[in-house]
């Protein structure tokens, strides 16, 4: 029996023109530009304005894009996988709306929620319907309109986040290429930590829930900062511990953008230069599951086939994880 790998075979990524600075922050909130800056590494970040327009939009410009990119029919795509913590609407899956709106109707789709880390489960779910052999063509997309979920009063959250995502064609190869190896974690003690109080069945909407300002993202920024200095780190130099990869080996690390000196101290743990870690935070902040495939998107024309790729992430859950992969093509 063939042995096949899930190879990235194409990326593209999306974001909303209308932009938040820092310097629009300070007239809305007491905070000042040298510190967001200087405490996170965000200067601005993308937000998608207009009546009506959620995750989809941004997902849906990902994977039109990266069908015409890709040449791929979209009756040829299998499957489609979202990852997303700000669906359109409760049911039905965002994915769905996607799919319909990119003329993909031969495919199963389905939503996935692991807030940052999203992307992540995603791409290692999908991978097992391409290893598997059952499914030939698989899209995963990372996409968050965090800027419907942000109380834009809450000074310490409501710089991090901006809106925006991308989407990534998957299939076989029976090359030594693709997604090689992946470690994920879950821990559900810490919801205390990073939720969103109400809008589910535990709590529903209400006029109350509105008046205690419950349905925006809730996070205590030190104890998530803690676990996710320590466990993306760990869960970085775990994969290459496991495959006995030294840093010479790696090319590049793709760490999920919530904080830049969380990402400098998993690089560091990890003994990467700081050349080789994909940074974008400066200009997206935070998007959630969209962090990762607009890295990838953005380095793209630097990537070549065979390239050692970390990508790493921690979030809400909590979740993390970490993927090694060998890049699949050279740049066009
Ligand atoms: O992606 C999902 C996972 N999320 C994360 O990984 C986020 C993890 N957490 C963080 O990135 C950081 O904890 C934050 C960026 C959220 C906060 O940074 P911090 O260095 O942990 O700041 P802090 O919470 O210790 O606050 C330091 C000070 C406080 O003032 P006092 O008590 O020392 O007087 C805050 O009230 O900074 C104050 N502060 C601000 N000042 C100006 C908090 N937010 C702001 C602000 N502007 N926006």
């Amino acid at each position: 029996m063939r042995r096949y790998k899930a190879a990235i075979t194409g990326i593209h990524g999306w974001v909303p023109e209308d932009i938040l600075t820092n310097a629009d922050f300070e007239k809305m909130v007491d905070t000042t530009d040298e510190w967001i800056l200087s405490r996170t590494g965000i200067r601005e970040r993308h937000i998608l304005k207009g009546e009506g327009k959620g995750t989809s939009v941004i997902g849906t410009e990902a994977v039109k894009g990266l069908l015409l990119k890709t040449q791929t029919k979209p009756e040829d795509v299998d499957m489609l996988i979202c990852a997303t913590v700000t669906p359109d609407m409760m049911f039905p899956a965002t994915a769905n709306i996607i799919s319909h709106n990119c003329g993909i109707k031969n495919a199963f789709s389905y939503d996935l929620n692991a807030a940052c880390s999203g992307f992540l489960y995603a791409l290692v779910t999908a991978s097992k319907f391409i290893e598997s052999d059952t499914h030939k063509k698989i899209i995963v997309v990372g996409a968050d309109k965090m800027s419907s979920i942000v109380d834009y009063t809450d000074r310490q959250t409501c710089v991090l986040f901006g809106d925006g995502g991308g989407a990534v064609l998957l299939e076989p190869t029976t090359e030594e290429i693709g997604l090689i190896d992946s470690i994920m974690h879950t821990d559900g003690s810490g919801m205390i930590h990073l939720h969103m109080k109400a809008g589910g069945s535990a709590k529903p909407p209400s006029h109350a829930t509105i008046d205690a300002k419950e349905h925006f993202v809730y996070q205590e920024g030190q104890p998530v900062f803690k676990f996710a200095v320590t466990n993306m780190a760990d869960v970085a130099v775990a994969i290459m511990e496991k495959n006995q990869l030294t840093s010479k080996d790696i090319a590049w690390l793709v760490p999920h953008q919530a904080n830049m000196r969380i990402i400098e101290a998993t690089a560091r743990r990890m003994g990467i230069q700081k050349e080789q870690v994909m940074i974008n935070i400066e200009r997206y902040g935070n998007t959630t599951c969209g962090t990762l495939p607009l890295c990838l998107w953005e380095w793209e024309p630097q990537l070549r086939k065979g390239d050692n790729i970390v990508l790493a992430a921690f979030g809400g859950g909590f979740t993390w994880g970490s993927i090694w992969l060998k890049w699949a093509y050279d740049p066009a």
